[in-house]
């Protein structure tokens, strides 16, 4: 069989770890998606960055809308990240080609995933987003596709892995929040610009993606209530330890009365709840449906091998023609459920 052909947009860290997971688990990958993948072309501006994988006889592209106009790509990775800019030149492009595409990049979903959505779904082509949610974790298929026949209650996660090493090393070391806050950049997990991990901006595009899954419909990112761990202190965690809690940073989705409430900030957790003990740069997911009840999801948030490992579960699904629209239902189908309008609170 004709092997699926990949462009890949974004050589970073994520991007990397792709094309060396494709090249150190082919067989499995073959065997798994029935027919092997091959990264063919890949958009980059540096050419002679040495990135670890070797990159001969691949198409270069530095402008990486040009990726999707390559007739001999049968699928667009979007690693660049961003939620305007070459990313959404990108995605549009190969969407209107035709293309399936895989992304991660949460903040593009966040902000313009009911349009991106809309595109994908009308021409019948893939928007898979897997890594974009908690890297590793299945999230986004456990939630649309695992708990597919249940009512969900409600979705809480910890969501961002710079946060939560923080907030772990404030509470075993006693360390203040700027002592700490270094070395969690180093580790190499913060976005482009750090304030979007603690001031909870990278935990809402997550949460607003997890939301939208949930409740079968695009979230309007401006009403998510977003609070970081700025003002944490460690005197507040060691309070909250002496009292049976930790703190987190949580993302939690849940149906009220009339609508969707969407927030994230910081949350005494129970020690005694599965997610209280989820520390350092790991992320979970907890989803409560009406059948299947609750649902725990735990792993690795970021880093180069879960979001990559997340990407070829995508492209596995990609060859094998599996598709399920973005939002886990047409557009068509949802508008026979009730509309649940999204409040502040
Ligand atoms: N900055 C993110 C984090 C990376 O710290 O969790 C993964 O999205």
């Amino acid at each position: 069989t004709r092997p699926l052909a990949i462009g890949v947009a974004g050589l970073g860290t994520v991007g990397a770890g792709v094309l060396k997971l494709l090249r150190d688990n082919a067989g499995i990958i073959a065997a798994r998606a029935g027919r092997p993948i091959a990264v063919t072309a890949v958009a980059a501006r540096d050419r002679s960055r040495d990135r670890g994988v070797p990159l001969d006889g691949l198409r270069w592209y530095e402008d990486p809308v040009a990726l999707a106009g390559d007739d001999k790509v049968d699928v667009v990775v979007e690693l660049i990240g961003g939620s305007d800019g070459p990313a959404k030149g990108l995605v549009e492009a190969a969407l209107a080609a035709g293309k399936p595409v895989v992304t991660a990049n949460k903040a593009l979903l966040a902000l313009h995933g009911g349009a991106l959505a809309e595109k994908a779904d009308t021409a019948g082509v893939t928007l898979a987003f897997e890594a974009a949610v908690a890297g590793g974790i299945p999230a986004i298929k456990g939630l649309r596709e695992g708990l597919a026949a249940n009512n969900i209650a409600r979705v809480t996660g910890i969501l961002n892995g710079t946060c939560n090493y923080i907030l772990t090393c404030m509470r075993d070391q006693g360390r203040e929040f700027a002592d700490v806050l270094a070395e969690a950049q180093k580790l190499g997990y913060a976005e482009a610009d750090p304030s979007f991990d603690i001031d909870g901006v990278d935990a809402a595009h997550k949460l607003a993606i997890l939301a939208a899954l949930a409740f079968g419909r695009p979230v309007d990112f401006s009403a998510v209530h977003v609070e970081g761990i700025r003002n944490v202190t460690a005197l507040d965690i060691k309070l909250a330890e002496e009292l049976g809690y930790r703190i987190k940073l949580l993302g939690i989705a849940q149906a009220v009365d009339g609508g969707i409430s969407t927030r994230v900030h910081p949350c005494m957790v129970p020690v005694s709840h599965p997610i209280a003990v989820v520390d350092g740069v790991y992320n979970a997911v907890v989803a409560e449906g009406d059948f299947v009840g609750r649902v725990v999801l735990e792993g690795r948030g970021a880093g180069a091998g879960p979001t990559a490992s997340a990407v070829v579960a995508d492209l596995i699904d990609i060859a094998r023609n599996r598709a399920t629209p973005v939002w886990g239902a047409s557009a068509a189908a949802l508008s026979n459920t009730p509309a649940v309008p999204m409040d502040q609170h």
